[in-house]
Protein backbone atom coordinates (compact mmCIF):
# COMPACT_ATOMS: atom_id res chain seq x y z
CA UNK A 1 0.00 0.00 0.00
CA UNK A 2 3.02 2.51 -0.74
CA UNK A 3 1.74 3.92 -3.63
CA UNK A 4 -2.31 3.80 -2.79
CA UNK A 5 -2.90 5.31 0.75
CA UNK A 6 -5.68 2.98 2.67
CA UNK A 7 -8.48 5.76 1.87
CA UNK A 8 -7.79 5.35 -1.99
CA UNK A 9 -7.82 1.74 -2.02
CA UNK A 10 -10.53 1.60 -0.09
CA UNK A 11 -12.63 3.71 -2.17
CA UNK A 12 -11.24 1.71 -5.44
CA UNK A 13 -12.38 -1.10 -3.87
CA UNK A 14 -15.82 -0.11 -3.24
CA UNK A 15 -16.39 0.97 -6.53
CA UNK A 16 -15.62 -2.21 -8.23
CA UNK A 17 -14.83 -6.00 -7.30
CA UNK A 18 -12.17 -6.36 -4.67
CA UNK A 19 -10.81 -9.51 -6.24
CA UNK A 20 -10.01 -8.50 -9.77
CA UNK A 21 -8.48 -4.83 -8.15
CA UNK A 22 -5.97 -8.00 -6.52
CA UNK A 23 -5.25 -9.90 -9.03
CA UNK A 24 -7.18 -9.75 -12.44
CA UNK A 25 -7.21 -13.57 -13.13
CA UNK A 26 -9.25 -13.95 -9.69
CA UNK A 27 -13.14 -14.07 -10.21
CA UNK A 28 -15.17 -11.37 -10.22
CA UNK A 29 -17.49 -11.14 -6.91
CA UNK A 30 -18.95 -8.14 -6.76
CA UNK A 31 -19.38 -6.89 -2.78
CA UNK A 32 -22.58 -5.04 -1.64
CA UNK A 33 -24.83 -6.48 -3.65
CA UNK A 34 -27.22 -9.35 -1.58
CA UNK A 35 -26.56 -11.95 -4.20
CA UNK A 36 -23.08 -12.57 -4.18
CA UNK A 37 -22.21 -14.99 -7.00
CA UNK A 38 -18.72 -15.76 -7.84
CA UNK A 39 -17.93 -16.71 -11.61
CA UNK A 40 -14.84 -16.66 -13.29
CA UNK A 41 -14.47 -15.57 -17.08
CA UNK A 42 -13.70 -19.40 -17.62
CA UNK A 43 -15.45 -22.99 -16.54
CA UNK A 44 -13.48 -23.48 -13.44
CA UNK A 45 -14.18 -27.19 -13.47
CA UNK A 46 -10.98 -28.12 -11.95
CA UNK A 47 -10.94 -28.37 -8.24
CA UNK A 48 -14.05 -30.56 -7.03
CA UNK A 49 -16.04 -27.13 -5.65
CA UNK A 50 -19.45 -26.70 -5.07
CA UNK A 51 -19.76 -22.99 -7.21
CA UNK A 52 -23.61 -22.72 -4.89
CA UNK A 53 -22.06 -22.18 -1.18
CA UNK A 54 -21.35 -20.52 0.90
CA UNK A 55 -25.38 -20.49 1.49
CA UNK A 56 -27.95 -17.25 1.85
CA UNK A 57 -27.99 -18.39 5.95
CA UNK A 58 -24.28 -19.15 6.12
CA UNK A 59 -23.28 -15.98 4.44
CA UNK A 60 -25.46 -14.30 7.23
CA UNK A 61 -23.63 -15.90 9.68
CA UNK A 62 -20.72 -14.77 8.53
CA UNK A 63 -21.65 -11.51 8.56
CA UNK A 64 -22.73 -12.21 11.86
CA UNK A 65 -19.77 -13.21 13.26
CA UNK A 66 -17.11 -10.63 12.11
CA UNK A 67 -17.54 -8.60 15.67
CA UNK A 68 -16.06 -11.95 17.28
CA UNK A 69 -12.97 -11.51 14.98
CA UNK A 70 -11.05 -9.77 17.65
CA UNK A 71 -11.65 -13.14 19.78
CA UNK A 72 -9.34 -16.59 19.53
CA UNK A 73 -12.10 -18.95 18.25
CA UNK A 74 -11.62 -22.05 21.32
CA UNK A 75 -15.38 -21.48 22.51
CA UNK A 76 -16.73 -21.72 19.03
CA UNK A 77 -14.89 -24.39 17.97
CA UNK A 78 -16.03 -26.41 20.93
CA UNK A 79 -19.65 -25.92 20.31
CA UNK A 80 -18.93 -26.89 16.78
CA UNK A 81 -17.26 -29.98 17.93
CA UNK A 82 -20.65 -30.47 20.11
CA UNK A 83 -22.91 -30.02 16.97
CA UNK A 84 -20.46 -32.15 14.63
CA UNK A 85 -20.64 -34.91 17.39
CA UNK A 86 -24.34 -34.89 18.38
CA UNK A 87 -24.68 -35.26 14.24
CA UNK A 88 -22.54 -38.49 14.00
CA UNK A 89 -23.57 -39.89 17.44
CA UNK A 90 -20.10 -39.90 19.03
CA UNK A 91 -18.89 -37.65 22.15
CA UNK A 92 -16.97 -34.11 21.22
CA UNK A 93 -13.50 -35.63 22.29
CA UNK A 94 -13.91 -37.88 19.21
CA UNK A 95 -13.86 -34.54 17.13
CA UNK A 96 -10.69 -32.91 15.57
CA UNK A 97 -11.34 -29.33 14.07
CA UNK A 98 -8.97 -28.45 11.27
CA UNK A 99 -8.41 -26.23 8.62
CA UNK A 100 -10.24 -27.91 6.02
CA UNK A 101 -10.12 -31.51 5.81
CA UNK A 102 -6.63 -30.96 4.04
CA UNK A 103 -5.04 -30.63 7.61
CA UNK A 104 -6.37 -32.83 9.37
CA UNK A 105 -4.84 -35.72 6.74
CA UNK A 106 -1.61 -33.63 7.03
CA UNK A 107 -1.86 -34.07 10.95
CA UNK A 108 -2.10 -37.62 10.52
CA UNK A 109 0.50 -38.06 8.27
CA UNK A 110 2.55 -36.97 11.21
CA UNK A 111 1.04 -38.28 13.65
CA UNK A 112 1.71 -41.53 11.77
CA UNK A 113 4.23 -40.73 9.21
CA UNK A 114 6.90 -39.74 11.82
CA UNK A 115 9.41 -42.10 12.83
CA UNK A 116 10.01 -43.76 9.68
CA UNK A 117 6.41 -45.12 9.48
CA UNK A 118 4.92 -47.05 6.69
CA UNK A 119 1.60 -45.86 4.67
CA UNK A 120 -0.01 -48.09 2.07
CA UNK A 121 -2.03 -46.06 -0.08
CA UNK A 122 -3.84 -46.38 -3.48
CA UNK A 123 -2.35 -44.91 -6.62
CA UNK A 124 -3.25 -42.11 -7.87
CA UNK A 125 -5.12 -40.99 -4.90
CA UNK A 126 -5.58 -37.61 -3.33
CA UNK A 127 -2.12 -36.91 -2.07
CA UNK A 128 -2.46 -34.42 1.13
CA UNK A 129 -1.69 -37.23 3.66
CA UNK A 130 0.81 -39.22 2.07
CA UNK A 131 2.82 -36.26 0.76
CA UNK A 132 3.07 -34.69 4.11
CA UNK A 133 3.96 -37.96 6.00
CA UNK A 134 6.74 -38.67 3.10
CA UNK A 135 8.14 -35.13 4.51
CA UNK A 136 8.88 -36.42 7.94
CA UNK A 137 10.41 -39.47 6.57
CA UNK A 138 7.81 -42.21 6.19
CA UNK A 139 7.44 -44.38 3.58
CA UNK A 140 4.57 -44.58 1.16
CA UNK A 141 3.85 -47.81 -0.43
CA UNK A 142 1.36 -46.93 -3.48
CA UNK A 143 -0.93 -49.83 -4.71
CA UNK A 144 -1.99 -49.23 -8.47
CA UNK A 145 -5.66 -49.11 -8.92
CA UNK A 146 -7.37 -52.33 -10.44
CA UNK A 147 -8.70 -52.47 -14.09
CA UNK A 148 -12.16 -50.99 -12.53
CA UNK A 149 -10.10 -48.25 -11.13
CA UNK A 150 -11.40 -49.46 -8.12
CA UNK A 151 -8.57 -49.16 -4.91
CA UNK A 152 -7.07 -52.98 -4.65
CA UNK A 153 -7.86 -53.56 -1.23
CA UNK A 154 -6.40 -57.31 -1.64
CA UNK A 155 -2.84 -55.85 -2.76
CA UNK A 156 -3.35 -53.28 0.33
CA UNK A 157 -4.16 -55.58 2.91
CA UNK A 158 -1.59 -57.97 2.16
CA UNK A 159 1.45 -55.30 1.74
CA UNK A 160 0.78 -54.90 5.86
CA UNK A 161 3.25 -55.46 8.12
CA UNK A 162 4.67 -54.61 11.27
CA UNK A 163 6.18 -51.59 9.91
CA UNK A 164 2.50 -49.97 8.60
CA UNK A 165 1.74 -47.40 10.60
CA UNK A 166 -1.69 -46.23 8.76
CA UNK A 167 -4.06 -47.60 5.62
CA UNK A 168 -4.95 -44.96 3.63
CA UNK A 169 -8.32 -45.52 1.93
CA UNK A 170 -10.23 -42.42 0.10
CA UNK A 171 -13.48 -43.67 0.01
CA UNK A 172 -15.03 -42.43 -2.55
CA UNK A 173 -12.19 -42.27 -4.28
CA UNK A 174 -10.43 -38.95 -6.26
CA UNK A 175 -9.49 -39.15 -9.15
CA UNK A 176 -11.78 -42.09 -9.86
CA UNK A 177 -14.98 -41.20 -8.36
CA UNK A 178 -15.50 -44.88 -7.40
CA UNK A 179 -16.86 -46.16 -4.30
CA UNK A 180 -15.85 -49.22 -2.44
CA UNK A 181 -18.48 -52.09 -3.02
CA UNK A 182 -20.56 -52.21 0.19
CA UNK A 183 -19.43 -55.31 0.45
CA UNK A 184 -16.19 -55.48 0.34
CA UNK A 185 -15.79 -52.69 2.61
CA UNK A 186 -16.44 -53.22 6.07
CA UNK A 187 -14.28 -56.64 5.98
CA UNK A 188 -11.15 -54.63 4.79
CA UNK A 189 -11.88 -52.23 7.52
CA UNK A 190 -11.70 -54.86 9.58
CA UNK A 191 -8.78 -56.59 8.54
CA UNK A 192 -7.17 -53.57 8.21
CA UNK A 193 -7.90 -52.00 11.72
CA UNK A 194 -6.65 -55.30 13.78
CA UNK A 195 -3.19 -54.29 12.34
CA UNK A 196 -3.18 -51.04 12.36
CA UNK A 197 -4.84 -47.19 11.82
CA UNK A 198 -7.35 -47.18 9.01
CA UNK A 199 -7.86 -43.85 7.61
CA UNK A 200 -10.96 -43.46 5.33
CA UNK A 201 -11.04 -40.01 3.78
CA UNK A 202 -14.83 -39.50 3.51
CA UNK A 203 -14.75 -36.03 1.67
CA UNK A 204 -17.26 -37.01 -0.68
CA UNK A 205 -19.42 -38.96 1.49
CA UNK A 206 -22.41 -36.81 1.05
CA UNK A 207 -22.63 -37.23 -2.67
CA UNK A 208 -22.23 -41.23 -2.31
CA UNK A 209 -25.57 -41.98 -4.57
CA UNK A 210 -26.18 -45.48 -2.74
CA UNK A 211 -28.38 -46.27 -0.45
CA UNK A 212 -27.44 -47.01 2.94
CA UNK A 213 -23.85 -46.75 2.49
CA UNK A 214 -22.08 -47.58 5.71
CA UNK A 215 -19.55 -44.89 6.99
CA UNK A 216 -16.34 -45.41 8.01
CA UNK A 217 -17.47 -43.81 11.63
CA UNK A 218 -19.49 -46.49 12.60
CA UNK A 219 -15.96 -48.23 13.36
CA UNK A 220 -14.93 -45.11 15.08
CA UNK A 221 -18.25 -45.70 17.11
CA UNK A 222 -17.24 -49.42 18.01
CA UNK A 223 -13.46 -48.34 19.29
CA UNK A 224 -11.62 -49.47 16.39
CA UNK A 225 -8.19 -48.25 15.20
CA UNK A 226 -10.32 -45.96 12.66
CA UNK A 227 -9.98 -42.52 11.89
CA UNK A 228 -12.43 -40.53 9.62
CA UNK A 229 -12.02 -37.27 7.93
CA UNK A 230 -14.52 -35.05 6.66
CA UNK A 231 -15.24 -31.78 4.90
CA UNK A 232 -17.61 -28.35 4.38
CA UNK A 233 -15.56 -27.64 1.58
CA UNK A 234 -17.58 -29.76 -0.79
CA UNK A 235 -21.51 -30.32 -0.46
CA UNK A 236 -21.59 -27.43 2.04
CA UNK A 237 -19.65 -24.83 -0.90
CA UNK A 238 -17.32 -23.74 1.93
CA UNK A 239 -13.95 -24.51 0.07
CA UNK A 240 -12.46 -21.07 0.54
CA UNK A 241 -13.11 -20.92 4.55
CA UNK A 242 -10.74 -24.12 5.46
CA UNK A 243 -12.92 -26.17 7.44
CA UNK A 244 -13.13 -29.69 8.52
CA UNK A 245 -12.79 -32.22 10.83
CA UNK A 246 -11.50 -35.60 11.92
CA UNK A 247 -13.73 -38.23 13.94
CA UNK A 248 -11.44 -41.06 15.78
CA UNK A 249 -11.03 -42.28 19.00
CA UNK A 250 -10.46 -40.08 22.01
CA UNK A 251 -7.11 -41.65 22.63
CA UNK A 252 -5.91 -40.98 18.71
CA UNK A 253 -8.17 -37.84 18.41
CA UNK A 254 -5.91 -36.36 21.33
CA UNK A 255 -2.25 -37.68 19.47
CA UNK A 256 -3.90 -35.86 15.60
CA UNK A 257 -5.23 -32.66 17.76
CA UNK A 258 -1.54 -32.24 18.83
CA UNK A 259 -0.57 -32.10 15.36
CA UNK A 260 -3.12 -29.63 14.38
CA UNK A 261 -0.81 -26.70 13.26
CA UNK A 262 -2.70 -23.45 12.04
CA UNK A 263 -6.57 -24.33 13.47
CA UNK A 264 -9.50 -22.75 11.60
CA UNK A 265 -10.52 -19.58 11.92
CA UNK A 266 -13.74 -18.16 13.78
CA UNK A 267 -15.62 -16.94 10.53
CA UNK A 268 -15.41 -20.23 9.22
CA UNK A 269 -16.11 -21.55 12.66
CA UNK A 270 -19.91 -19.77 12.23
CA UNK A 271 -20.09 -20.86 8.56
CA UNK A 272 -19.81 -24.08 9.73
CA UNK A 273 -22.10 -24.08 12.68
CA UNK A 274 -25.28 -22.61 10.44
CA UNK A 275 -24.53 -25.18 7.48
CA UNK A 276 -26.76 -28.05 9.04
CA UNK A 277 -29.59 -25.58 9.32
CA UNK A 278 -30.22 -25.21 5.67
CA UNK A 279 -31.32 -28.82 4.49
CA UNK A 280 -32.84 -26.38 1.53
CA UNK A 281 -29.02 -25.23 0.34
CA UNK A 282 -27.40 -29.12 0.59
CA UNK A 283 -30.45 -30.81 -1.35
CA UNK A 284 -29.69 -27.68 -4.13
CA UNK A 285 -26.37 -28.86 -3.71
CA UNK A 286 -26.65 -32.31 -4.41
CA UNK A 287 -29.26 -31.70 -7.34
CA UNK A 288 -27.14 -29.37 -9.24
CA UNK A 289 -24.56 -32.09 -8.83
CA UNK A 290 -26.87 -34.83 -10.33
CA UNK A 291 -27.51 -32.65 -12.86
CA UNK A 292 -24.22 -31.76 -14.12
CA UNK A 293 -22.80 -35.15 -13.90
CA UNK A 294 -26.30 -36.17 -15.77
CA UNK A 295 -24.64 -33.92 -18.72
CA UNK A 296 -21.34 -34.83 -18.08
CA UNK A 297 -22.21 -38.80 -18.94
CA UNK A 298 -24.91 -37.60 -22.13
CA UNK A 299 -22.05 -36.24 -24.06
CA UNK A 300 -19.21 -38.89 -23.00
CA UNK A 301 -21.73 -41.57 -23.96
CA UNK A 302 -22.08 -39.74 -27.41
CA UNK A 303 -18.04 -39.88 -27.52
CA UNK A 304 -17.84 -43.27 -26.92
CA UNK A 305 -15.49 -42.23 -24.06
CA UNK A 306 -15.18 -44.80 -21.19
CA UNK A 307 -15.75 -43.18 -17.64
CA UNK A 308 -15.92 -44.42 -14.03
CA UNK A 309 -19.85 -43.81 -12.54
CA UNK A 310 -18.91 -41.58 -10.00
CA UNK A 311 -20.45 -40.98 -6.47
CA UNK A 312 -18.42 -37.96 -6.48
CA UNK A 313 -18.61 -33.91 -7.65
CA UNK A 314 -16.61 -35.11 -10.46
CA UNK A 315 -16.26 -37.44 -13.23
CA UNK A 316 -12.94 -39.13 -14.63
CA UNK A 317 -13.02 -40.50 -17.96
CA UNK A 318 -10.50 -42.10 -20.87
CA UNK A 319 -9.80 -38.91 -23.32
CA UNK A 320 -7.26 -41.54 -25.00
CA UNK A 321 -4.66 -38.52 -25.43
CA UNK A 322 -2.66 -37.08 -23.52
CA UNK A 323 -4.12 -35.29 -21.03
CA UNK A 324 -1.06 -32.20 -20.82
CA UNK A 325 -2.51 -32.19 -24.37
CA UNK A 326 -6.37 -31.96 -23.93
CA UNK A 327 -5.75 -29.68 -20.71
CA UNK A 328 -4.23 -26.78 -23.29
CA UNK A 329 -7.00 -27.55 -25.94
CA UNK A 330 -9.65 -27.29 -23.43
CA UNK A 331 -8.08 -24.04 -21.65
CA UNK A 332 -7.78 -22.67 -25.40
CA UNK A 333 -11.59 -23.31 -24.92
CA UNK A 334 -12.26 -21.67 -21.99
CA UNK A 335 -12.41 -24.51 -19.93
CA UNK A 336 -10.24 -25.66 -16.48
CA UNK A 337 -10.15 -29.45 -16.36
CA UNK A 338 -8.76 -30.85 -13.62
CA UNK A 339 -4.84 -31.81 -13.53
CA UNK A 340 -3.08 -35.28 -14.57
CA UNK A 341 -3.08 -37.72 -12.51
CA UNK A 342 0.16 -39.94 -12.92
CA UNK A 343 0.44 -42.86 -14.29
CA UNK A 344 -3.12 -42.45 -15.35
CA UNK A 345 -1.82 -39.78 -17.92
CA UNK A 346 -5.03 -40.42 -20.70
CA UNK A 347 -7.32 -40.02 -18.14
CA UNK A 348 -9.11 -36.77 -17.23
CA UNK A 349 -11.25 -35.47 -14.25
CA UNK A 350 -13.96 -32.84 -14.49
CA UNK A 351 -15.72 -31.63 -11.68
CA UNK A 352 -19.29 -30.36 -12.41
CA UNK A 353 -20.20 -27.02 -11.51
CA UNK A 354 -23.06 -24.29 -12.45
CA UNK A 355 -24.48 -25.91 -15.56
CA UNK A 356 -23.70 -23.50 -17.76
CA UNK A 357 -19.64 -24.25 -17.23
CA UNK A 358 -20.47 -27.78 -17.77
CA UNK A 359 -22.74 -27.31 -21.02
CA UNK A 360 -19.55 -25.44 -21.87
CA UNK A 361 -17.20 -28.19 -21.08
CA UNK A 362 -19.29 -30.35 -22.84
CA UNK A 363 -19.13 -28.33 -26.18
CA UNK A 364 -15.41 -27.67 -26.15
CA UNK A 365 -15.11 -31.29 -25.62
CA UNK A 366 -16.89 -32.49 -28.27
CA UNK A 367 -14.69 -29.89 -30.47
CA UNK A 368 -11.73 -31.06 -29.33
CA UNK A 369 -12.08 -34.99 -29.96
CA UNK A 370 -13.76 -34.13 -33.38
C1 LIG B 1 -10.44 -36.93 -1.33
C2 LIG B 1 -10.22 -35.56 -0.81
N1 LIG B 1 -9.94 -35.43 0.48
C3 LIG B 1 -9.73 -34.22 1.03
C4 LIG B 1 -9.79 -33.09 0.26
C5 LIG B 1 -9.47 -31.78 0.94
O1 LIG B 1 -10.48 -30.92 0.99
P1 LIG B 1 -10.51 -29.75 2.07
O2 LIG B 1 -9.14 -29.53 2.58
O3 LIG B 1 -11.03 -28.60 1.33
O4 LIG B 1 -11.42 -30.25 3.14
C6 LIG B 1 -10.11 -33.17 -1.10
C7 LIG B 1 -10.19 -31.94 -1.93
O5 LIG B 1 -10.49 -31.93 -3.07
C8 LIG B 1 -10.30 -34.45 -1.64
O6 LIG B 1 -10.58 -34.61 -2.94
Amino acid sequence: MSTLNRRNWLGLVGAGSVASIIDPSLPNVSLGSKEVISTYDYAKLNSNENPLGPSPKVRQAIIDAFDYGCRYPSAQIRTLAQKIAAKEGVTSDHIVITGGSTEGLKAAGLTFGLNGGEIITSDPVYRSLNSYAEQVGAYINMVPLDENMQQDLGEMSKRITNRTSLVFLCNPHNPSGALVPKNDLREFCDQVSNKTILFSDEAYYDYITEEDYPSMVNMVKEGKNVVVSRTFSKVYGLAGLRIGYLIARPDLAERMRANVMARTNILAVFAALACYDDQKFYDNSIKLNDDGKKLIYATLNDLNLKYIPSHTNFVFFHTGRPIQQLNTDMRKKGVAVGRPFPPLLDWCRISTGHLNDVKKFNMALKEVMA
